[in-house]
């Protein structure tokens, strides 16, 4: 099996989205392996979103990423990064499908409520940013 390393970002935790994820991926048949809330640091933002550092949206992604509490969690399943990444919708969610997290609860490109790792290389490095080997279960 496969796992990734989901985010639900600050603005899905301000509008009360941890519980309806969460219920997608359990009743999908995904498993959560690791769960935690915490607020970012400027160092995880930059380790996290390393591909986006020197992009000119990345001030605002990295205020907006560490400006709340965020829930971290490791789900698991067969094929877990490519279903995730295909129940999250695009990363733009006017562009996503309505049925989508994202296409359901966003609309704001910035702000688009979910992270999901896109490769299992991805989700390895992301999960040693927010959870210790013994945290996993
Ligand atoms: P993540 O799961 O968060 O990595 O989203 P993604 O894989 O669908 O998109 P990508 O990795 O390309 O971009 C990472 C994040 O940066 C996106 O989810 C957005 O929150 C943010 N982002 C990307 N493009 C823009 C942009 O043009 N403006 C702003 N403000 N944020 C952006
Ligand atoms: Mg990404």
């Amino acid at each position: 099996d496969q796992k990734s390393l989901v985010l639900v970002k600050p603005d899905g935790v301000r509008k009360h989205l941890i519980g309806e994820i969460i219920a997608r991926f359990e009743r999908r048949g995904l498993k959560i392996c690791a769960l935690k809330m915490l607020v970012m640091t400027k160092d995880q933002a930059k380790y996290h979103y390393a591909e986006h550092v020197d992009k000119p949206f990345f001030p605002e992604l990295e205020a907006f990423i560490t400006g709340g509490p965020l829930v971290a969690m490791i789900v698991e399943g067969p094929n877990a990064i490519k279903a995730i990444r295909t129940m999250m919708g695009v990363t733009d969610p006017i562009e996503s499908t309505p049925g989508s997290i994202r296409g359901d609860f966003a609309l704001d490109k910035g702000e688009n409520v979910i992270h999901g790792s896109d490769s299992p290389e991805a989700a390895e490095r992301e999960i040693k940013n927010f959870f210790k080997p013994e945290e996993i279960y």
